[in-house]
């Protein structure tokens, strides 16, 4: 097996002139960022929505994931203003795929291209410098926001789970999608 050692000590990805990727620690964690996470409208899409969130449980999520051979943990910088979390992990080494996920907890940044170029950002890292060939991601059906950027980043529908959540008293689907690396 392959082992990696994750160096994520203050790990920076340039994604455009404004926006940067950094790992983050709990010196970063804040109210704001933990009322994202108590905000219906912002975790709705998410599994998020059914915990209450405080800065004790932030922090202990956000240490967990610094401490983890498996995870990082990014926040989503505009300037030095904290606006969301991108998150790749699990990663397993040996198979040599992740997970990932992304939030942006400042509502006035939704759809302004934002998560698509870091998604790209962190594909670009997680393939050339972990060596990652496949990447997965699951949403909500309808979380059009969501679909639109996994598509725009390369990611392709690899399966339905039909009627698999509880979505406000309805039955939804999740999608399954992946990114293969072609290189
Ligand atoms: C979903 C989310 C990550 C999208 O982030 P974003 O930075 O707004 O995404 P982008 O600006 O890169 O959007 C990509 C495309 O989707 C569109 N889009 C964004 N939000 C949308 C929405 N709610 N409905 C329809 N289209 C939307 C954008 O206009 C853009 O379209 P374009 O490429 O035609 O210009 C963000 O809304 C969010 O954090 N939501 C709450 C948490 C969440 O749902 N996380 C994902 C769980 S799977």
């Amino acid at each position: 097996m392959e082992t990696k050692t994750l160096k994520k000590k203050n790990l920076t990805l340039k994604v455009d002139k404004n926006i940067t990727l950094k790992t983050l620690s709990i010196e970063e964690t804040s109210e704001a960022y933990v009322s994202w996470l108590n905000d219906y409208e912002v975790t709705k899409f998410t599994e998020q929505k059914h915990c209450k969130s405080t800065l004790k449980t932030v922090q202990d999520f956000v240490n967990q994931l610094y401490f983890s051979e498996n995870d990082i943990l990014f926040g989503v910088y505009h300037k030095a203003l904290h606006i969301g979390n991108m998150r790749l992990g699990p990663i397993n080494f040996e198979h040599l795929n992740a997970g990932v996920g992304y939030i942006i907890g400042e509502k006035n940044y939704w759809a302004k291209g934002i998560t698509s170029k870091c998604l790209k950002t962190l594909i670009q890292y997680a393939v050339k410098d972990l060596g990652l060939k496949k990447i997965n991601a699951a949403y909500y059906e309808n979380n059009l926001g969501s679909a639109k950027v996994l598509k725009k980043c390369g990611f392709v529908i690899e399966g339905v789970k039909q009627s698999n959540i509880i979505f406000e008293k309805e039955r939804i689907n999740s999608i399954i999608v992946g990114y293969v690396s072609k290189k």
